[in-house]
């Protein structure tokens, strides 16, 4: 790999297995792709993202560099660890890294270090991927397949903005112990700092700015403290810096309901790690299926421009329909056309494959998860094929 000194203290990885390494640091190549499928439905999903890859690389003479690895359960059974160190550092250097899915009821009961899930959050936590940008968008064409009436979803356009490397998901201490009377106890912590608030709270009023004008923070600062410095921090940020964007506060319990209720009050909403996991499967169903959500984790750019960024769709490995060539590709294909927009600089690009998963769904191509009575049910593969028909 291709390494160069650094100074410390700057953006750069910091975990011990990095600084093992005394200080060095992995210098993101540009163009380059790492494909993460994972486990599940993630193979499958992952393999239509390839094919749309080298259809770019073919048709617009792009010069992405392709890089395919194990993580997660496939990783563990091969390599005895959920992701290798040979497989860390291809990610560090990536510029944008595409991952399918993690877990499955196999690897349920492995120790807990050794857990599928480790791989992906390791990734997030170490290549500091702190901002989770989770658009909940209802196509027309699908306003049929949510299980919420037509009125409230249609037209639906929302963007959860998710803190990814802070609060319970990473704070200590943590476990699992003994405690006097025979019984144990599970212990998690959660925490923020001001930074860690206002860094990402400063990407959703950025990205509000672009949208409706409009932040919605939500916490639980009437039972925790972290909640109320949360709601504190975003409040001074935004009378320091973002008076011109609107803004409000909601406890997150209210925020679950809200999203049933009136989901179209929402435009971006800004919220810790748990949380925003929770919601965003809320939101999920707003727009008909979990098959359909992409997400973008971005960390901060360094002094030379250069941004990690790991893309994903939300759903997980659904094991239960995993191998069947029935899983829907378009929250990954979708995935891809964020890393085009946010990391590839290719906003025109991130368009026109945007548009293409737009004219298949007109055409009546429809995956299981969101076949309805006249339309045409397509399979995994036959769905990626549909969309590249359409780039053509
Ligand atoms: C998600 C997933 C992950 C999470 C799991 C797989 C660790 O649910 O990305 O939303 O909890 O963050
Ligand atoms: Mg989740």
């Amino acid at each position: 790999y291709e390494i160069r000194n650094c100074d410390w203290s700057s953006d750069v990885c910091s975990s011990d297995l990095t600084k093992s390494l005394g200080y060095l640091m992995i210098k993101v190549k540009k163009r380059k792709i790492l494909l993460l499928p994972g486990d599940g439905i993630g193979p499958e999903v992952i393999a239509e993202v390839k094919k749309i890859i080298n259809w770019f690389n073919d048709k617009k003479s792009l010069d992405f560099e392709i890089d395919q690895e194990l993580v997660g359960g496939c990783s563990y059974d091969k390599h005895g660890t959920p992701i290798t160190d040979e497989v860390f550092y291809k990610a560090l250097e990536s510029e944008v890294i595409m991952l399918g899915a993690v877990g499955g009821p196999t690897w349920d009961n492995l120790e807990f270090s050794k857990k599928p899930e480790r791989a992906l959050l390791k990734l997030r936590k170490e290549l500091k991927l702190f901002a989770n940008l989770r658009p909940a968008i209802c196509f027309k064409q699908l306003v049929d397949a949510s299980t919420l009436k037509p009125e409230i979803v249609s037209g639906l356009d929302i963007m959860i903005v998710r803190e990814l490397t802070g609060g319970i998901y990473f704070g200590e201490p943590r476990g699992i112990k003994p405690i006097e009377n025979g019984e144990r106890k599970g212990i998690n912590t959660h925490t923020y700092t001001t930074s860690e608030i206002t860094r990402v709270a400063r990407i959703a009023f950025d990205l509000a700015r672009k949208r409706s004008n409009k932040v919605t923070s939500c916490e639980k600062s009437n039972v925790m403290e972290a909640g109320q410095l949360w709601k504190e921090e975003v409040q001074e940020l935004h009378e320091k810096e973002y008076k011109d964007v609107e803004l409000s506060h909601m406890l997150a319990d209210n925020c679950a309901m809200q999203l049933l209720r009136n989901p179209k009050q929402f435009d971006v909403i800004v919220t810790d790690n748990l949380f925003g996991d929770m919601l965003s499967d809320q939101a999920s169903m707003l727009t008909g299926s979990l098959g359909l959500l992409p997400s973008a984790s971005l960390g901060a750019k360094n002094k030379d421009g250069e941004m990690r960024a790991m893309y994903e769709p939300i759903h997980g490995s659904a094991p239960d329909i995993a191998g069947k060539g029935i899983a829907n590709p378009i929250a990954s294909i979708l995935s891809f056309a964020m890393a085009l927009r946010y990391s590839l600089d290719l906003d025109k690009e991130a368009d026109i494959l945007e548009k293409a998963v737009q004219d298949v769904l007109n055409d009546g191509l429809r995956t299981k998860d969101i076949m309805s009575e006249g339309m045409k049910e397509t399979s995994t593969s036959a769905m990626g094929d549909a969309i590249i028909s359409k780039l053509q």
